[in-house]
């Protein structure tokens, strides 16, 4: 568990599932944030995914992917964010985050768990670089880990279909020299 100025990012519970499912049926959340094809999901399904995947994936789980739920310090859940791809020997990983909670969007909560991320990622994991992939159209991210040092390393040039449109992904990267010395 860490706790920011007004976040806690901890394991997810099975007291999650409600809002997990009501999220990942969210096609707005789904546009910025998934490479599938949108398809509705049951209650029993995000439960088989939040038990299997999401629970079993928390801090202590010493895995090459840690789940976190977002929640305010005053407990509502907000959102979730994933350390995925931890590769040890090469000291990388990738960071994914979401604001599920659309009322929330804008009041900075993205940065405060990036931030967070970050942090975790090289002071505790060792890490010396990490990655985030966003699509082009996704200005809000762009600007949350540009803001945050994150520099554009790549196109995916149409890398995703979106609306019948084909769309570029970017990818970005953030170095330890280049953190520590911010
Ligand atoms: C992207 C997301 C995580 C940002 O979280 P958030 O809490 O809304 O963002 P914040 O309030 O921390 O703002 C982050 C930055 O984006 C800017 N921003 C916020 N809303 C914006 C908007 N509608 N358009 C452009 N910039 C915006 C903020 O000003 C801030 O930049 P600043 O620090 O330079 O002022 C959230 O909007 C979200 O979950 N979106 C859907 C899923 C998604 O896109 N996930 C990321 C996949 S890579």
């Amino acid at each position: 568990m860490i706790k920011t100025d007004r976040l806690i990012l901890k394991d997810h519970t099975k007291e999650n599932l409600e809002k997990l499912n009501s999220w990942f049926n969210d096609k707005e959340l789904s546009f910025y944030d998934d490479e599938e094809p949108f398809t509705l999901q049951d209650l029993d399904e995000t439960e088989q995914y939040l038990v299997n995947k999401l629970i079993s994936s928390g801090f202590n789980a010493n895995k090459n992917i840690i789940h976190i739920a977002i929640h305010t310090k005053e407990g509502s859940l907000i959102g979730y964010c994933m350390i995925a791809l931890i590769d040890k020997h090469n000291k990388k990983c990738k960071i994914g985050l979401t604001i599920g909670e659309k009322s929330q969007w804008g009041n900075g909560y993205g940065k405060e768990t990036l931030q967070t991320l970050i942090e975790y990622c090289f002071s505790f994991l060792g890490m010396n670089r990490i990655t985030a992939e966003i699509f082009s159209m996704n200005k809000t991210s762009i600007r949350l880990f540009e803001g945050l040092g994150f520099k554009k390393e790549g196109t995916i040039r149409k890398s995703v279909l979106k609306k019948s449109e084909y769309v570029d992904e970017y990818i970005y990267g953030l170095l330890y020299d280049e953190w520590k010395t911010t």
